[in-house]
């Protein structure tokens, strides 16, 4: 169903690499909501090729961009507004990477040039995103900026792996420059934490699986899926959340607030 709450807005969605994508949904929603944007991901993300069939579903451009490369953002940013025929609204970083974890290498034994590519994609990129926008004078007064992050950042998630302090540091960085983007620009700036999602990204954690068995039987609501995220980025984009700023939501069906629920003891209690 559509609501219009995005009806002249303007943004920019980085991420989408297939139709699993928590992007790719976001993207999908926005486009119903009457919301315009420009898709971007990084140039090897492209030549997958399936982000095209999206640009065409929503009637996008494409501008190709590393998250970690500053020139490239410089260019993303112009062209957008050339694109879109001025300021922007609205952004959505969809990004995540672990070298680390792609490779199956534990969190007690990093390599830690590896960590360092996977802050600077995962989390460092959430900083040069915001700076490009910033100092461009990119977005227009009661914009706002999301980015996606994990629990990991808050509690022990063992296989998250280095990917839980990219996501701590990634929060970090919301509520910093959230300060200065509303105090100076009026934008706001928000985390979503989201339930395990069968995504690219999310799949490639090591038991991925059983983590999302598990996370569905703790939440009173069950898993949130990449639609649910799409949902609630829409209102976050909308003018209906004007003033929630520096904030990290959790969309994750209540799990962050659970100890136990019936259904993960029923696996502990001995049958008689
Ligand atoms: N899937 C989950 O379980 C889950 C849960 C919570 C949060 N998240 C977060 O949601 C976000 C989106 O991930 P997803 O699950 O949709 O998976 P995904 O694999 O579909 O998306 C990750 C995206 O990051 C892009 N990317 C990687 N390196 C990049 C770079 N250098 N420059 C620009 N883009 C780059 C990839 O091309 C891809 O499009 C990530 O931040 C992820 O950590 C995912």
């Amino acid at each position: 169903m559509s609501y219009n709450l995005l009806k002249g807005k303007k943004g920019i969605i980085f991420g989408a690499l297939d139709p699993n994508s928590i992007a790719w949904k976001t993207a999908e929603r926005v486009h119903e909501e009457g919301g315009e944007f420009v898709l971007t991901n990084a140039p090897i993300a492209m030549r997958m090729g399936q982000i095209n069939e999206l640009a065409e579903k929503t009637g996008s451009q494409i501008i190709p961009a590393d998250a970690t490369s500053e020139e490239d953002l410089q260019n993303l940013v112009e062209k957008s507004m050339e694109i879109l025929g001025g300021k922007i609204d609205f952004v959505l970083h969809s990004i995540g990477m672990s070298v680390n974890v792609r490779k199956g290498r534990a969190y007690t034994d990093q390599k830690y040039d590896w960590t360092q590519k996977g802050t600077d994609v995962s989390a460092m990129s959430f900083h040069k995103v915001m700076s490009a926008l910033y100092k461009n004078d990119a977005m227009n007064e009661w914009g706002s900026i999301v980015a996606l992050t994990y629990m990991a950042a808050q509690r022990v998630f063992p296989d998250y792996n280095d990917m839980a302090d990219n996501k701590a540091y990634l929060e970090s960085i919301a509520r910093s420059f959230g300060y200065f983007f509303g105090r100076d620009k009026k934008v706001r700036v928000n985390t979503i934490s989201q339930s395990p999602t069968p995504t690219t990204a999310g799949q490639g954690v090591k038991g991925f699986d059983g983590f999302i068995a598990y996370a569905e039987k703790m939440s009173p609501l069950g898993n949130a899926t990449a639609l649910d995220c799409a949902n609630y980025t829409v209102t976050l984009f909308s003018d209906l959340t004007k003033r929630v700023t520096l904030q990290n939501l959790f969309n994750d069906g209540g799990f962050s607030n659970m100890g136990v629920s019936d259904a993960v003891m029923e696996a502990f209690v001995e049958k008689e």
